[in-house]
């Protein structure tokens, strides 16, 4: 195999972070290179590099290109080189379409003018290979869901016709059957002799895909090993420098009074009001439990939870009764006020404000809408936001860091801290752990049986059907928004297939 890729002394600083260190690594041609590690152990940045968004003079070190030197000054440069990639968060401008999203900035011109039918045919064939042929290209993006948008984002890399593939955690958005697809494009791709990088935190995708892994920690380069060498517990070991025997600490939990239940529910669909997102839906919720929502993505578990928080003004009908008390939520404000609290899975557009530090992000809220309300001080926000800095091990230069400069999985823990801050009694996670290292996924599910043992109830939405089965005291399955069934789970002895059956079942039974 010959090397195609090569990065010799690599290192990088941010203000108060050595973001990477002496990285040297080769990647071979024609394989499928993994980069794994901990959030903020330096993948993005390295990709970063490679992708000219961080260019020459801004990093040390050097890198070679079928052993020349190549000295990126933009991400132009990159591309031009053959270098596409896929990045960590969704780049798409809302209000254009797919065709225009996905040639931005490189427009296909014949003549004098843009040669719109070319583009939209190229577009037509990749989103034929993403299965997204009964697409619209010419839909603005804003329509399409996230795991749509996120198929969007990779066609844009494909139509590059590049021969390095770059993809940071390209399938935190999508479901079992999109990943599928996208793996069989990857491997595809790799016959006709392109070269994959693969970022991602689920180590199930890098065995099945990857033909070496590279892992780093910290900013350095722990190891390159072919992955027929390793097994997913050295693997973790690597990335999190200990040992990891379970996954999913222990829970004990003795089912207890119904603190919140949803009766009936209905939710219409705004724009088109005949239609409904969610249908009769009921369910309750007791003290110090969790409660697991599955279903696939688009099963409207989402839409229920944003709805019965206020979040949106659609039509709704049923009933939600907190401490057998009937009532009505109109703002997540409100749901708040009244200790419900609702962790969003999608950071970028419900979750961060881009704007502000480390610190404000956590307690905005609090000191915004609450303060005066909840009688506290500035001083004690900055104290609160600094003991969940500490609890979730947020990884940032400093509290006063722009929220921006943390790395992804960094700033879904500073997002999970904004709804511990102030606790709540009812805490709703949507994807909890979407995007976060495996270290930081067993805290979060250890903090998860802290809460629960003083008394707080979870309602955990998951698509990760070890999370549901690992953590979830009861589960609720979820399909095409209809009620599927509940199924008991104390001892967290349901299989994955048991719930599957429930997330996909249709008259005349299911797939398995
Ligand atoms: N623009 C920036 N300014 C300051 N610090 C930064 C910036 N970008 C990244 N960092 C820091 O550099 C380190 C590496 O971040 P990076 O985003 O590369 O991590 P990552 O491995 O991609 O993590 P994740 O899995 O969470 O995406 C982190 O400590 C992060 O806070
Ligand atoms: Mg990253």
């Amino acid at each position: 195999m010959a090397t195609l890729l090569e990065l010799k002394n690599i290192s990088k600083e941010f203000p108060g972070v050595k973001a990477l260190e002496n990285i040297n690594l080769k990647i071979e041609e024609n394989t499928i290179h993994a980069l794994c590690g901990e959030n903020g152990a330096g993948k993005s940045t390295l990709i970063s590099i490679l992708g000219g968004i961080y260019p020459l003079g801004t990093y040390e070190g050097e890198i070679y290109l079928h052993g020349e030197r190549v000295k990126f000054r933009n991400p132009k440069e990159a591309e031009e080189a053959g270098i596409a990639v896929v990045h960590q968060e969704l780049s798409l401008f809302d209000e254009l379409n797919i065709v225009e999203n996905i040639f931005m900035g490189k427009a296909i011109v014949k003549g004098v003018s843009i040669d719109w039918n070319e583009m939209i045919k190229e577009t037509q064939k990749w989103l034929k290979k993403l299965k997204m042929e009964n697409e619209n290209v010419l839909t603005k993006v804003k329509y399409l869901g996230s795991a749509k948008q996120q198929l969007i984002e990779i066609a844009k890399a494909l139509v590059k016709n590049c021969n390095i593939l770059i993809l940071d955690e390209p399938t935190s958005s999508l479901t079992e059957n999109e990943t599928k697809i996208l793996f069989d494009i990857l491997k595809e791709l790799k016959s006709e002799g392109i070269t994959s990088i693969y970022i991602s935190h689920k180590l199930d995708e890098i065995f099945e895909l990857a033909d070496t892994v590279s892992v780093l920690r910290d900013g350095k380069l722990i190891d390159t090993k072919p992955i027929s060498e390793v097994k997913e517990s050295d693997l973790i070991k690597m990335m999190v420098g200990r040992e990891i025997n379970q996954m999913f600490p222990k829970r004990s939990y003795i089912p207890n009074e119904i603190v919140f239940e949803v009766s009936n529910y209905t939710l219409y669909e705004k724009y088109d009001p005949q239609r409904k997102v969610v249908e009769d839906v009921s369910f309750n919720l007791r003290k110090g439990e969790i409660l697991g929502l599955f279903g696939l993505v688009g099963a409207g578990r989402t839409e229920l939870m944003t709805s019965i928080i206020g979040f949106n003004s659609s039509n709704k009908r049923g009933k939600i009764f907190l401490n057998a008390k009937e009532l009505e939520i109109s703002s997540p404000r409100q749901a708040l006020e009244l200790g419900i609290a609702y962790l969003s899975e999608n950071r970028k557009n419900l979750g961060i404000f881009p704007n502000l530090s480390v610190r404000q992000n956590l307690s905005i809220t609090f000191i915004k809408e609450f303060g005066s309300y909840f009688k506290i001080s500035e001083e004690d926000e900055i104290v609160e936001a600094l003991r969940m800095i500490k609890q979730l091990n947020i990884k940032a230069s400093s509290p006063e860091a722009n929220i921006t400069t943390l790395s992804g999985g960094n700033q879904q823990k500073v997002l999970l801290g904004r709804n511990l801050i102030r606790t709540p009694k009812i805490l709703i996670m949507d994807e909890p752990t979407k995007g976060i290292d495996v270290g930081a996924k067993q805290e979060i599910y250890s903090l998860m049986n802290d809460l629960t043992s003083q008394g707080i109830s979870i309602i955990m939405i998951s698509s990760e059907l070890p999370e549901i089965i690992g953590m979830s005291d009861r589960v609720i399955v979820m399909h095409e928004g209809k009620f599927m069934g509940e199924l008991e789970n104390i001892n967290h002895d349901l299989t994955q297939e048991e719930v599957m059956y429930l997330a996909t079942a249709t008259e005349g039974g299911g797939v398995f």
